[in-house]
């Protein structure tokens, strides 16, 4: 099965970015791992980042009849975008929330997500594994659909 996997702005600094809070993988080291664990599920995964809204829009409108699952950090868009939300829901593909700090634990703004109540699963705070434990509840639930 193909997944998608987005991620929103500033999830191209992960490294370098307060690694304090999100680590010190690269998100392309975090990508190369993660596939690889895919792939012995039978996952194939491709990975987009973008540092801007409407791409990231045009990227979940682009998905449809080509991805079963989509796995999306949207980074701070997750705080603010309707857009991203409806994108999401107008393609209809089951998604998995995930971000790599734990949200309830920082500012308030943090722990409102515009797509939480419209996810198949939410991974907070398990830090870049949350994308490989995202892929094993998409590739289960694909390859055994609850009744
Ligand atoms: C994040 C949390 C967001 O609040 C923040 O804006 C990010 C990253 C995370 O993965 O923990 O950019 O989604």
């Amino acid at each position: 099965i193909d997944v998608l996997v987005l991620n929103g702005p500033n999830l191209n600094l992960l490294g370098t970015r307060e690694p304090g809070v999100y680590g010190r993988d690269t998100l392309e080291s975090v990508e190369k791992r993660t596939q690889e664990v895919a792939q012995t599920l039978g996952v194939r995964t491709t990975w987009q980042q973008s540092n801007h809204e409407g791409t990231l829009v045009d990227l979940i409108q682009e998905a449809r009849g080509t991805y079963k699952g989509i796995v999306i950090n949207a980074g701070a868009y997750t705080h603010t975008s309707i857009a991203i939300r409806d994108a999401l829901k107008g393609v209809g593909i089951p998604f998995i929330e995930v971000h790599i700090s734990n949200v309830h634990a920082r500012e308030e703004f943090r722990a409102h997500s515009y797509l939480s109540d419209i996810a198949d699963g939410i991974i907070v705070g398990a830090g870049v594994l949350g994308y490989e434990l995202a892929i094993r509840i998409l590739a289960s639930r694909l390859m055994d659909p609850p009744k």
